[in-house]
């Protein structure tokens, strides 16, 4: 544990640093989420799946979301996931799609969408209605959006291979838009360790850049009244709150408050380090690793005026 880590984080969590280095090292559990455009009855699929010696318990913040313990192999290398009954997701990601609530009929922007989950995820709470653009720069990753949106029989949804800042030239043409934006995914350091090997007291700050610009453009071409989830699987403040700030000081979006039932989260930071956030950033959502046994993750719900 670098020691400038253990700092930062001491000064962000205080008492309860000691139960979130414990998560860091506790593996977490699997879950999956019952992928609906597959499968018309969940239930028979649950006890499917319960018939393989695998135990199941909802995911109380989204209904077709089962954490799996007890499988007695990968919960990937199955039939039913060849199919594209279940899509293998931790439970935090569903959390960005169930705040951005996409509806049957609207026209989303998913602006970081590689390798789908939340793509997935949205077509199915669309019922495969209205569109999706899923859009990634990169190729190799593209191949894994492709293969997942075909696999979970998604329809509405169009692929495009672009840097995410080119949206704002299109102007407001999206009801909603989701970015789900790179970042240094300190919040999965459980599942990938090497993450605090590459950490270091700046590294969130040159990301921060890149997730202002998405923002932008992101706010850009969301319609009037629209709205944007910002989401990344960080708990760094410059890749949350300083994004945020940045959102409603300098494009003017506001931050609505949400209650995502069923799950336990803390408020945005209202300062870090003596900088005071902007009116509205504590509206935003931090979801530790030891709140609910999943990934960290950061979300704030962003409504163009
Ligand atoms: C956190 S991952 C997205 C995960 C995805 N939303 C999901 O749920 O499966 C961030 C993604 O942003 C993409 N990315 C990196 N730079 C980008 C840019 N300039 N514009 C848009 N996306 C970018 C990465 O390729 C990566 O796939």
């Amino acid at each position: 544990m670098k020691e400038s880590f253990e700092r930062k984080y001491r000064m962000l969590l205080g008492d309860e640093y000691e139960l979130f280095l414990e998560s860091l090292f506790k593996p977490l559990r699997d879950a999956i989420r019952v992928n609906t455009l597959k499968v018309t009855n969940v239930d028979a699929l649950l006890r499917r799946l319960e018939a393989k010696g695998w135990r199941l318990e909802q995911v109380p913040w989204y209904p077709h979301g089962f954490w799996v313990s007890e499988t007695g192999g990968r919960i990937g290398a199955t039939v039913e996931h060849c199919l594209g009954y279940y899509y293998v997701q931790d439970a935090a990601s569903m959390i960005p799609p169930v705040v951005l609530d996409p509806k049957p009929g609207e026209v989303i922007l998913d602006m970081c969408a590689a390798p789908g989950s939340k793509t997935t995820q949205m077509a199915q709470m669309m019922e495969n209605k209205g569109v999706i653009i899923a859009n990634d720069p990169k190729t190799k990753r593209i191949a894994a959006l492709g293969s997942n949106i075909q696999r979970c029989g998604v329809m509405n949804c169009v692929i495009t291979q672009m840097d995410g800042r080119a949206f704002g030239k299109l102007g407001p043409v999206f009801d909603k838009v989701l970015v789900d934006a790179p970042c240094t995914c300190t919040g999965t350091i459980m599942r990938s360790p090497e993450i605090l090997a590459t950490w270091g007291p700046y590294t969130a700050r040159s990301l921060s850049r890149l997730q202002k610009q998405l923002l932008r453009a992101a706010s850009r071409c969301v319609k009037k009244e629209g709205i944007i989830v910002y989401s990344v699987c960080s708990l760094e403040p410059e890749e949350g709150e300083f994004v945020v700030d940045y959102a409603v000081r300098k494009l003017g979006l506001e931050v609505e408050e949400v209650n995502v039932e069923g799950l336990k989260a803390r408020h945005g930071l209202s300062e870090w380090m003596g900088r005071r956030f902007a009116s509205g950033v504590e509206n935003s959502l931090r979801v530790y690793p030891h709140d609910n046994w999943t990934e960290g993750f950061f979300v704030a719900k962003l409504v163009k005026a």
